[in-house]
């Protein structure tokens, strides 16, 4: 049986790594307390007694703005933690997937972001994912230890994201001002966890990643979207599963008149396709996604 270990498994996307645990799967999830990332220090202690073939990195400094004030942390969590899980696994063997983001690009681009396009990161976050990616490639580059998987504004039933956050303001405000000049596409935490679960049974299929191997996939839902887009949305879903009697009215606003303090990518979706090609996964339309999560979130 091989054994997976989990980081960050009390986030939005280790809750749903731990929901779709495969069978023939010895699952270690370890929460922030029982790995911390931020004692660089202890990792290859960690480590070595759990002795895991597979990492499913969720753990991460995930508050986009906060990190603007705390460079050094989000470095040691984000990156540096990394260096020292990439340098045991190149000792020892092992295979890490890395959850990275559409952060690590700025933006400028008028088409989704390949794979293979550079990286130029806007804010504190995006440089410690990137640097991470740097990392990986660097110390498990030569040996397929190591693939990245980027995502874009990932979504689950749980933690303090975007839709709980709107569903909370669609049941207590008349009226919201979204911002509808960053476009991506959001994710879900169900289709993302599949893609990574499907990562892992690929590298155990024999001789499958000699042939063909891609260190860095992209991984979102299918389809663009602003937040204001995917605000109404949120407001409409909810309103069909009964967790808001009326949905309040969202206003679109720009960037500039929602200053936060970490910069953010205006265009940052992520092109798919060859990752996808790669998995054999198809995806889903966002909108189908969240009526899941949405659905999903009414039942509890
Ligand atoms: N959320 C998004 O929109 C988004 C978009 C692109 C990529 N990603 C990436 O996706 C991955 C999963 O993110 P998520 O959305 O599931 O975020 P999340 O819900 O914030 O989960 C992150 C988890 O990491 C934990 N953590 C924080 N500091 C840690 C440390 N020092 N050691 C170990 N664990 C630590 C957090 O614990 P506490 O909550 O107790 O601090 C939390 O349980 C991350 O790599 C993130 O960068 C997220």
């Amino acid at each position: 049986m091989i054994k997976v270990l989990l980081t960050g498994s009390e986030g939005q996307l280790g809750f749903s790594i731990k929901d779709l645990q495969p069978k023939g799967v010895q699952l270690v999830s370890l929460n922030k307390n029982q790995f911390d990332l931020s004692k660089i220090n202890k990792i290859k202690k960690n480590l070595e007694a759990i002795k895991p073939d597979f990492i499913i990195n969720c753990g991460a400094y995930t508050n986009v703005d906060m990190a603007e004030d705390e460079k050094e942390t989000v470095m040691d969590i984000n990156a540096n933690s990394v260096k020292e899980i990439a340098l045991y696994l190149k000792k020892h063997g092992g295979s890490l997937i890395q959850i990275s983001t559409d952060y690590v690009f700025d933006g400028l681009n008028s088409y989704a972001y390949k794979v293979s396009d550079k990286v130029y990161p806007l804010n504190q976050y995006g440089f410690s994912k990137a640097r991470a990616e740097k990392f990986i490639q660097e110390i498990l580059g030569e040996s397929n230890q190591g693939i990245v998987i980027r995502t874009s504004w990932l979504m689950g039933t749980i933690s303090n994201n975007f839709l709980l956050k709107m569903i909370k303001m669609h049941q207590t405000k008349k009226e919201i001002n979204v911002v509808s000049d960053q476009i991506s596409c959001p994710t879900s935490t169900k289709t993302l966890s599949e893609a990574c679960w499907k990562v892992i049974k690929l590298k155990l299929e024999k001789d499958f990643y000699k042939n063909k191997f891609m260190p860095i996939l992209h991984w979102c839902d299918n389809g663009v979207a602003s937040w204001y887009d995917i605000a109404i949305a949120i407001g409409e879903i909810s309103a069909k599963n009964r967790l808001v009697d009326s949905p309040a009215i969202v206003n679109p606003i720009n960037s500039e008149n929602y200053p936060t303090k970490a910069k953010r990518p205006r265009f940052s979706l992520l092109d798919c396709t060859s990752s996808r090609e790669f998995l054999g996964l198809e995806g889903e339309y966002w909108r189908k996604s969240l009526e899941d999560s949405i659905k999903s979130i009414a039942e509890k």
